[in-house]
């Protein structure tokens, strides 16, 4: 995030330096992100791709090829890893997003897709970059995340956070309730025994 900031305040600083004598050529920043906080065998990744034309003309046939999630480690469940947007005009910013679902689990290293696309109405060359790269990631196997997160756990938080900012005063609630049960259940069975 923080080099994404210091690679556009170095560009707006060459674009105020160059002036404006003719619109300078339009030029992608494209990044690369990974929305989850967990990686996890066989359940959803969301990708990011987000487009930024940091140039003075509209960048044209823009395509965008994300070949580093081969099939033997991923499938793809929604979205797509090839896509093409037409235009994206001076200073807007474009999105796409695609799903993937990791087939195994381990470390991962998270790298950059490609995109090309011309940067005037008549540019001879067509311009070629990559993405930011997210980087190497952790996928955990599935049963241990099911085993961290059980819906016993996840109804704990949620409840957590619909009703107290704080987790202390709900967890001593629950503490002190399960030892009162936990005492009447004790004096039933001695009740009972004796
Ligand atoms: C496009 O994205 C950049 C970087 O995230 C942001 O600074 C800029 O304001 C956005 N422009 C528009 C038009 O949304
Ligand atoms: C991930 O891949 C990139 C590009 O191939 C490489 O530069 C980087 O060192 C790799 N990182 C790890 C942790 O392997």
């Amino acid at each position: 995030m923080e080099s994404w900031l210091k690679v556009l305040v170095l560009v707006a600083t060459l674009t105020l330096a160059s002036g404006n004598e003719e619109a300078s050529p339009a030029k992608l920043l494209v990044s690369k992100q990974i929305l989850n906080k967990y990686l996890v065998e066989g359940m959803d990744i969301v990708i990011k791709y987000s487009f930024y034309n940091v140039g003075g003309t509209a960048a044209l046939d823009v395509q965008l090829n994300d070949n580093t999630f081969g099939p033997q480690d991923f499938e793809v469940v929604g979205g797509q890893l090839k896509v093409s947007i037409d235009r994206i005009p001076p200073g807007a910013n474009a999105t796409h997003v695609a799903v993937i679902r990791p087939t195994r689990y381990g470390y991962f290293n998270f790298t950059s897709a490609e995109i090309s696309y011309l940067s005037s109405e008549d540019a001879a060359e067509v311009q070629y970059a990559l993405t930011s790269e997210p980087g190497q990631g952790a996928i955990v196997p599935f049963r241990e995340f099911d085993r961290k997160f059980s819906p016993h756990m996840l109804d704990w938080v949620s409840f957590a956070v619909m009703s107290l900012p704080s987790l202390v005063l709900p967890f001593a609630l629950w503490f002190s309730s399960k030892s009162k049960y936990e005492a009447i259940v004790g004096q039933k069975k001695e009740g009972k025994s004796s």
